[in-house]
C-alpha cells in the first residue's frame, strides 16, 4: 500500500514478478524483463518504511542516461526506456495487453533478459566504506596488500577492481582473481575487469566535471549467447557512492551525496538498526528527495522528466 500518493513503495502488475529486490520491482516478460524502479530506499540494510519522492524516477532515468552514454564502451540490456506506458503493448502477448498504470512512464525499462554471471563487478576510485574497514585491520583490501599510510576516502593512484560473490543471502564474500576466474573462466573474468574499470574511469571523469565524485560502484553482467552484456542498473546512487565535489576532504568519511539526511536522521534518532526501521519526518524526506533530484541533474544536466 502507498501511504502517500506521491511515493510508489510498491506495484502489483498482471505479470509474474521475476524478483522484489530492496528498491525494485522486476517483471518477467519471456525473453525481456520490465525493471521497475519504485520510491523505497533502505538504510543500514532496512528497508524503511516510507519512500522518497521521485527517488524511482531518478535511479531508472540515472541508468538509462548512462547506458545510453556507455553503449560504445560496452553493450546493454537496455531495449526501451517506458516513457509512455502504452508502448508497453508491443512488447506483450494480446492476453497480456492490459492498461498499465501511468506511473510506469519515467521510472521502468524494458531489457533483454540474460544468463546473468554470479559476480557483483566491483570498481573502488577511493578509499572507503568496507575497503577503508579492511585496510585500517591489516592494510588490504580484497586481500591486496596497498602501500601504508592511506588516508581515508584518498583517491587510489589507479581505480582498483574489487569484485565479489553475488549472495543469494547474508553478505557478498570478495572475490579473488582466482576465485573469479573459476566461476565464469579466464577470458570472461579479464573482460569483466577490463570493462568495469573503463566504464567507471570514463564516468568518474564525467560526474567530477559536473561537482560529483563517484567513489566506487557496482556493475553485473550477463551473457547473450557468448557474448559479454552490461545488465542490471548503472552508476545510480543505490548501486554507488556519490560525494560531493565541493565538499571532498581526504581524512575523514565523506557525507553521501544523495543519501546522507537519512542517515544523519536515523543515528540522531537513536534506532539501533535492526528491523523495522522507523519512519522519516517529511523534511528529511524532503531533504533526501530534493538531493537525488539535484544528483540526476548535475549528471544529466537536465530536469527530470
Ligand atoms: N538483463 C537482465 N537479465 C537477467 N537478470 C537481470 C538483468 N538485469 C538485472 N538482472 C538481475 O535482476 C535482479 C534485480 O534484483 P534487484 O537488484 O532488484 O534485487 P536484489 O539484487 O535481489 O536485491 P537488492 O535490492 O539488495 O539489490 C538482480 O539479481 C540482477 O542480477
Ligand atoms: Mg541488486
Amino acid at each position: 500500500m502507498n501511504m502517500d500518493s506521491s511515493v510508489l513503495l510498491t506495484t502489483e502488475l498482471p505479470l509474474p514478478l521475476f524478483v522484489r529486490g530492496k528498491v525494485r520491482d522486476t517483471y518477467d516478460l519471456g525473453d525481456l524483463l520490465l525493471i521497475v524502479a519504485t520510491d523505497r530506499i533502505s538504510a543500514f540494510d532496512s528497508v524503511l518504511p516510507c519512500g522518497i519522492p521521485d527517488k524511482g524516477s531518478v535511479l531508472n532515468q540515472l541508468s538509462v542516461f548512462w547506458f545510453n552514454k556507455t553503449g560504445g564502451l560496452m553493450p546493454n540490456h537496455l531495449v526501451e526506456a517506458v516513457d509512455d506506458v502504452k508502448r508497453l503493448d508491443s512488447y506483450l502477448p494480446n492476453e497480456k495487453r492490459f492498461p498499465y498504470p501511468s506511473y510506469l512512464e519515467g521510472r521502468s525499462m524494458i531489457v533483454k533478459k540474460m544468463a546473468r554471471l554470479p559476480v557483483e563487478c566491483v570498481v573502488r576510485g577511493y578509499l572507503s566504506g568496507s575497503a577503508w574497514a579492511e585496510y585500517q585491520k591489516q592494510g588490504t583490501v580484497n586481500g591486496e596488500p596497498l602501500p601504508k599510510g592511506l588516508k581515508e576516502s584518498e583517491a587510489f593512484p589507479q581505480p582498483l577492481f574489487t569484485p565479489t560473490t553475488k549472495a543469494e543471502t547474508g553478505h557478498d564474500q570478495p572475490l579473488s582473481p582466482d576465485e573469479m576466474k573459476k566461476l565464469v573462466g579466464e577470458a570472461l573474468a579479464e573482460e569483466m575487469r577490463e570493462k568495469t574499470l573503463a566504464i567507471y574511469s570514463y564516468a568518474h571523469e564525467y560526474a567530477q566535471a559536473r561537482g560529483i565524485i563517484i567513489a566506487d560502484t557496482k556493475m553485473e553482467f550477463g551473457l547473450d549467447g557468448n557474448k559479454l552484456i552490461l545488465i542490471d542498473e548503472l552508476l545510480t546512487p543505490d548501486s554507488s557512492r556519490f560525494w560531493d565535489a565541493g565538499l571532498y576532504t581526504v581524512g575523514q568519511s565523506q557525507p553521501s551525496y544523495d543519501k546522507q539526511p537519512v542517515r544523519d536522521w536515523l543515528v540522531e534518532s537513536g534506532w539501533n538498526k535492526e528491523p523495522p526501521a522507523p519512519t522519516l519526518p517529511p523534511e528529511v524526506i524532503e531533504a533526501a528527495a530534493r538531493r537525488y533530484r539535484e544528483a540526476y541533474e548535475k549528471l544529466a544536466g537536465r530536469k527530470l522528466r
